[in-house]
Formats: structure tokens, sequence, C-alpha cells
């Protein structure tokens, strides 16, 4: 099972580049499963149903998000009632929508975890425990498949690698999103569990995390008026290829992508 896991998707240079990508690793048959992380595909703030339709039509089989959807609250509810489109499972249980899914590849089921950090993590929305969470449910989801993708939404690298530790070998990969900057660190665990601290992002690099330099810095100079804008430059998809053994549902390798823009 070849799986390709896509950082945060940020605004419409994002969204553009994914258009042209997407289709071509579906028609080349390159993958059996593509994620995305779709947080910042609304201009950079959320995710709107009419987004998270257009990555299902490029040929992404799993949107997971993570703290952006509240950006865009009046499309909470709609969203999340499409298929294969998660929220973080340690939101509270109120919250719209689900922390799993399960979707079928290849006559094997695969399941897609999306779970949020708690350090350094804005306020809203309210997250439970990750790790508590994730303990109790893990034993649900390993009944039904020994494939299991997790998306970690977290700032905090030692969260992320403390969650490795964690479910180790009870997982088929940990992919870390949020800070949209690809780490160096992919690697293997004894067990079988692939893992980065971050996947990284599928946006305009000539920026501040996806948005434009000036605004930030003057923000981050003490005016707290100013109102963020999305970049434009230097576009590129982030991403992370896993192999994974089907009967198993342990990882053979994970190779990290970054392809740029040349249209
Ligand atoms: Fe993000
Ligand atoms: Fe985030």
């Amino acid at each position: 099972m070849k799986v390709l896991f896509i950082g945060d998707v940020v605004g419409k240079p994002g969204m553009r580049l994914l258009s042209n990508l997407v289709p071509k690793f579906k028609k080349d048959e390159k993958y059996d499963l593509i994620c995305v992380n779709g947080e910042n595909s609304a201009g950079g703030f959320g995710i709107t149903r009419k987004g998270a339709l257009k990555l299902k039509k490029y040929g992404c089989d799993v949107i997971t998000t993570g703290n952006h959807i509240i950006d865009r609250k009046e499309e909470i509810e709609s969203v999340f009632r499409l298929e294969d489109v998660i929220r973080p499972l340690n939101y509270e249980s109120f919250f719209p929508g689900k922390g799993w899914t399960i979707i079928k590849k290849k006559e094997k089921k695969i399941a897609v975890v999306n779970l949020q950090g708690q350090v350094f993590m804005p306020e809203e929305p309210a997250t439970r425990n990750p790790f508590s969470v994730i303990k109790e449910e893990i034993k649900s989801i390993r009944k039904i498949t020994p494939i299991i993708i997790v998306d970690m939404h977290a700032e905090a690298t030692a969260e992320k690698i403390a969650m490795r530790y964690f479910l180790d070998g009870k997982v088929s990969s940990i992919i870390g999103t949020h800070t949209h900057v690809q780490t160096a660190d992919e690697m293997l665990t004894q067990k079988g569990t692939a893992y980065i601290t971050d996947v990284g992002m599928t946006g305009p690099f000539d920026s501040v995390i996806g948005m434009k330099p000036e605004p930030i810095i003057r923000k981050f100079l003490g005016n707290e008026e100013e109102q963020f804008k999305l970049a434009r430059k230097n576009v590129r998809m982030n991403a992370v290829e896993i192999e994974i053994e089907d009967k198993t549902g342990m990882s053979k390798s994970i190779k990290r992508i970054n392809i740029a823009d040349t249209t």
C-alpha cells in the first residue's frame, strides 16, 4: 500500500497546484491513498464545503483538518457531513464531525485518524488530552484494521515525538501537521511506525508560513490590528510518501516530497 500525505494546503495557490498534481498522480496510479490536511484551504483560514469537494474532485481520498476550521464557523456543520472529511478526534464530543474514518482501497481497510496537540495551541476549539483519547480509541480502530495513518496536528515537536513513542507499533504512521515547515526527521521506528514531526505545507513559500511577511512583521512589532494576507509566490507541495505492508500495517519506508509549481 502506497500512501501520499500532503501538508496543509494554503489558499488558492496551494489548491491550484493540487488541481494540477493530484489528478496526474491518480492517472498514473502512483498512490493507493491520498490524504491532505485542508485546514487552510479557504484563503489560508479554514475550510469550506466547496473547497473540500474540490479537493475530493482532484483525487484526495481523505481530508484531515485542525484548529483553523473555526475561522469559518458557518461551514463546520456542512463540511463535516462530507464523507472522509475529519477533524481532530480529541475535540469535545459535541463538536460536529468525527475524528477518524475508514476507507477501502485495494480490498484493504485503512483508518485515518486526526489528533490535535495541546502545547502552544489556540484555546479554540477546546481539546481533550490527545494521549488519553487515542489510548482508548486505538483499541476499537485496531479491531477493524492494522493500517492506521495518524495526522498529529500540533505545534510542539516534543508533543509529536512523545506521541510517536506512545503509539509505536500500534499505527502505521504518525504525520505531524500545523507548523507548515517540513522537518528533515522522517524515520521508521524499529516496530515499523513511520514518523515525521511536520510534513510541511502546500502553498506559497515566499511567505511566513503562507502569509505575506510585511503585515506579520508589523504585528510582531506590536500592531494588533494587522490583517494577514495570503502570499502568492514560489508555490510548492510538501508531502510524504509512505509504503505500508498490507498484512501487518507496519511501514516499510517514508520519503519526503517537495514539488515546485513550474506552470
Ligand atoms: Fe495549517
Ligand atoms: Fe493548524
